[in-house]
């Protein structure tokens, strides 16, 4: 079984580093030798090594300093460090490292044996319990959405129901509570996954420009339009076109799509020849689409063609069970992409991300775990890592602002400082802020603010 565990001893002195890797070969390890902090980071970025020992002085790069590059290459690693100069300043350091252990020369055959073997059996560990991990997410995954709530779970049935009918379906739910994800699956799903899956965002845009996005436009029907260009219809010919955000798109366009979804055909912009649409349509949207019709902001009968099948998706905090699964499937993605050592998170921690309320839903825990993950210096992550959490309400209490400001620049920063939080989105900073989102564009304009 010691076979598949890697092992590799960096240290200038062969007899040292051959002694060495006779012991431990001689205990089934693979045992690889390197006789500079170059050679061995050079190696380490080739190999996965379970453990690295690596002597403290060595010309060239020293100790400490290849171990903290091996680290960074392999953040899983386990570095022992091997001196024959004993002094606790460099035990210290070596520690604060990341140093997972420190052993003195003369080195015991013994001793190394045993450190390496209480070593790799916490790392057997480890490895069962993420695939025990791997193996119960999976049972709680649907095309990579997460979750082991009830009404979650029935809205996967549907898909699997729905996901092959060429019937439009709405899709309802708070901003980050996954709405492109439940689309993509149900484009998965169908039979028609190998076709075009196309997503339009219509908050962002001007009508126009929305207009020739979605419909595409001939060659001189506008100032700039020197060639023809497909629209998104045709672009999503025989697969599936999401519109996300259809709420807030314009009279004008809600009467155009309407026409679209029941003649199924369109015209380009400045075009004279009918188009034939062949598309799924998934429309989302994060308000409450019902009751702005009542309002008279969106065409009840345009609700109803989209409306066909009904996906409302719960905010997070109404299932709150899925919050330590989905915080342990985060940590695991994201200290892969950023390359840290983070493999877990502590109870407490856990808890305090429990007991909270999440606004920004799923897309904001995702957020909160990248930040955690960024700062943290361990493995697992404790509710130190989260401390931004409440230090976070305080500067934007604005109990932090210096008192010589103007009505204006606070405006300003209250403004910017919206925005960052909810990624750019205009819905949403405008409904945090409590304008609307023309006298947000406004101010966006007037202050010049970066989006
Ligand atoms: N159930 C889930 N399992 C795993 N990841 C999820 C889940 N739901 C959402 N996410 C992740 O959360 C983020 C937000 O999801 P998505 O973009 O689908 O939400 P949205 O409702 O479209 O948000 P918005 O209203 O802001 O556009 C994405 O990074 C997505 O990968
Ligand atoms: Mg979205």
């Amino acid at each position: 079984v010691n076979k598949q565990w890697n092992i590799l001893v960096v240290d200038d002195e062969m007899i040292m580093r051959e002694s060495m890797a006779a012991w431990l070969m001689e205990d089934g390890y693979q045992v690889d030798t390197a006789e500079s902090g170059h050679d061995a980071i050079a190696m380490v970025t080739d190999n996965p090594y379970a453990i690295c020992f690596v002597d403290l002085k060595m010309p060239g790069i020293d100790g400490i300093e290849t171990m903290m590059e091996i680290l960074k290459i392999q953040p899983d690693t386990s570095a022992i460090i091997i001196t024959a100069y004993a002094t606790v300043d460099t035990a210290i350091t070596a520690m604060k490292e990341g140093a997972q252990e420190y052993i003195v020369k003369p080195c015991n055959p013994q001793e190394i044996s045993l450190l390496v073997q209480r070593i790799i059996k916490i790392k057997t560990l480890e490895r069962e319990n993420k695939m025990l991990r791997k193996r119960l997410l999976k049972q709680y995954e649907f095309h990579d959405i997460i979750s082991k709530n009830p009404k979650m779970n029935e809205i996967f049935e549907l898909i699997k129901d729905v996901a092959s009918l060429p019937s439009t379906v709405l899709v309802q739910g708070e901003s980050g509570t996954g709405k492109e994800m439940i689309a993509r699956a149900i484009h998965q799903a169908g039979e028609k996954k190998s076709k075009p899956f196309i997503a339009v965002s219509c908050a962002a845009l001007a009508e126009s420009i929305l207009e020739s996005e979605l419909f595409g436009h001939e060659k001189g029907a506008f100032t700039g339009a020197t060639e023809r260009k497909l629209g998104k219809f045709e672009l999503a010919a025989g697969g599936t076109l999401f519109l996300d955000e259809i709420g807030d798109i314009s009279p004008k366009l809600q009467k155009e799509l309407l026409r679209v979804l029941q003649e199924r055909s369109f015209f380009r912009v400045g075009g004279t020849s009918e188009v034939k649409v062949d598309v799924r349509v998934i429309a989302a949207s994060n308000r409450d689409l019902r009751e702005e019709t009542y309002k008279g902001n969106f065409r009840e009968d345009l609700f109803y063609r989209l409306n066909v099948i009904n996906i409302n998706i719960p905010p997070l905090r109404e299932r709150r069970e899925d919050i330590p699964l989905l915080t342990t499937h985060f940590i695991e993605r994201i200290a892969l992409e950023l390359g840290r050592g983070v493999n877990g998170i502590s109870d407490g921690a856990i808890k305090l991300l429990l007991d909270r309320d999440w606004p920004g839903n799923i897309r904001e825990l995702e957020n909160t775990i990248e930040r955690a993950i960024v700062s943290c210096r361990d493995k697992i992550l404790a509710p130190e890592a989260f401390a931004f959490l409440t230090d976070v309400d305080d500067s934007r209490s604005g109990y932090g602002l210096p008192g010589n400001m103007s009505l204006e620049a606070i405006e300003r920063m209250a403004i910017e400082a919206t925005l960052k939080r909810c990624d750019g989105n205009i819905k949403e900073t405008a409904s945090v802020l409590g304008i609307d989102r023309s006298t947000l564009y406004d101010k966006i304009k007037r202050y010049d603010i970066k989006r």
